[in-house]
């Protein structure tokens, strides 16, 4: 069994993946900028049959030079693997922000590699397997130092700009390291297929309460577009697996479900489950991208320009991927059963947070009812 570093151990993922692969019987050491979080990840991990006596904090930040890590003890501990998940995901962040945590703290966990002579597990995203979407941002993946970052940071929002460069710029100094390393693109995630669980802090959470809500009016784009999916149950099977079994050094696998419906079916879907209306006129996307371009309009449409950009037309070759799975045994579960599983555990939650309300807790704050701990790094929302 291996000793294993994990950054983003408390995120959504993380905690999924720390429950595996602790009951696997890997040592997990987790950078925690509040390490006091791990009691309660422990229980977590222990609810979700993992082996809570194989966590133990790092105190570190991705934010802070040399993540902020007591090195020297670190180097004894035999680390063959280091798992990064760690990331400021969300809308709407300043520049300073994503570039520090997701570019340079990304860097520094390379450089972290390397010192300890361990094999690197990095996630991306899926729209670094979209070639139009690179070329259309000036990208050229065979050629990415050549690229304008501070043109992209102008035209993609600033999460996805500062997870572009993060990746190329992580991949490069891994080669120039020589720090053996292979990349995960997940897809936008959906809940747990057993029990649906989502975080509050993710997409697919956010589209569940614009639904309930009735906030939404119309479908973005077309009956094409789509949002490539993936649950996170399937995504932690994967990424622990790779632990075990790395792939070709540098390799780079696209880990989404090809047959997630389109935007307007994935609506109906989940609005059906939450036995609420769904939109049926679709608006398109040019015009929405104006829309919300106008003042205060992001607020009063309840969406961000920038998560637009994830609903594209193309579709994705998971030939690798499927073959990936079939190799290593792991199945599918039914996207359109862990959809509604999701919508389920959305609605569960929006009624205990509503009891915590009339209790007194604090108003207008959702929180994930599994959550580890009521973190107060929040998606940062400047419309908040
Ligand atoms: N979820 C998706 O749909 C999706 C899709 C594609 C790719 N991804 C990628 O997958 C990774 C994990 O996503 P997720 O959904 O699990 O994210 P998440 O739930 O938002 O979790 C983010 C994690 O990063 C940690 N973190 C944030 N800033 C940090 C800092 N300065 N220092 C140390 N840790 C820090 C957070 O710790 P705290 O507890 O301290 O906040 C948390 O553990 C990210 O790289 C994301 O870009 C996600």
């Amino acid at each position: 069994m291996a000793n294993l570093l994990i950054s983003g151990a408390s995120g959504f993922i993380g905690s999924w993946l720390t429950a595996t692969l602790s009951r696997q019987g890997h040592s997990l050491y987790l950078l925690l900028r509040q390490p006091g979080q791990l009691p309660a990840l422990r229980a977590q991990c222990q609810a979700r049959g993992g082996n809570p006596a194989h966590l133990h904090a790092l105190a570190g930040d991705l934010q802070h030079p040399g993540l902020g890590l007591d090195e020297p003890p670190l180097l004894a501990r035999g680390i063959s693997q280091i798992i990064h998940l760690g990331a400021q995901f969300a809308w709407g962040l300043p520049r300073e922000q994503a570039e520090r945590c997701n570019v340079a703290g990304s860097l520094a966990l390379t450089q972290l590699a390397s010192r300890l002579q361990a094999r690197l597990l990095l996630v991306g995203g899926f729209m670094l397997g979209n070639p139009a979407h690179l070329a259309e941002l000036g990208i050229d993946p065979q050629h990415p130092a050549h690229s304008d970052w501070d043109r992209l940071y102008r035209r993609a929002g600033t999460y996805e700009a500062s997870k572009l460069q993060a990746h190329y710029q992580s991949c490069a100094l891994a080669r120039q390291l020589q720090v053996p390393y292979n990349v995960v693109h997940p897809g936008t995630l959906c809940g747990h297929s057993q029990s649906g669980h989502l975080n509050p802090s993710q997409p697919l959470y956010e589209l569940l309460d614009n639904l309930a809500q009735g906030r939404l009016h119309g479908i973005p784009g077309s009956p094409a577009h789509w949002l490539p999916l993936i649950s996170v149950d399937l995504l932690v099977a994967l990424l622990a697996s790779l632990v075990e079994r790395p792939l070709a050094n540098g390799s780079e696998l696209l880990a989404l479900d090809p047959h997630s419906p389109s935007l307007g079916e994935l609506l109906a879907l989940l609005a059906e489950e939450l036995d609420v209306a769904a939109p049926s006129r679709y608006v398109p996307m040019g015009l929405l991208a104006a829309l919300l371009r106008l003042p205060g309009a992001e607020r009063l449409l309840h969406s961000r320009r920038e998560s637009l950009a994830f609903i594209r037309r193309e579709r994705y070759d998971c030939t690798p991927l499927q073959a990936e799975l079939q190799a290593r045994q792991l199945v599918w579960p039914d996207l359109r059963q862990t959809l509604r599983a999701s919508a389920r555990h959305y609605r569960d939650s929006r009624s205990q947070a509503a009891q915590c309300s009339d209790t007194g807790s604090r108003h207008g704050r959702m929180r994930d009812p599994d959550a580890a701990t009521d973190s107060p790094h929040e998606r940062f929302d400047p419309t908040a």
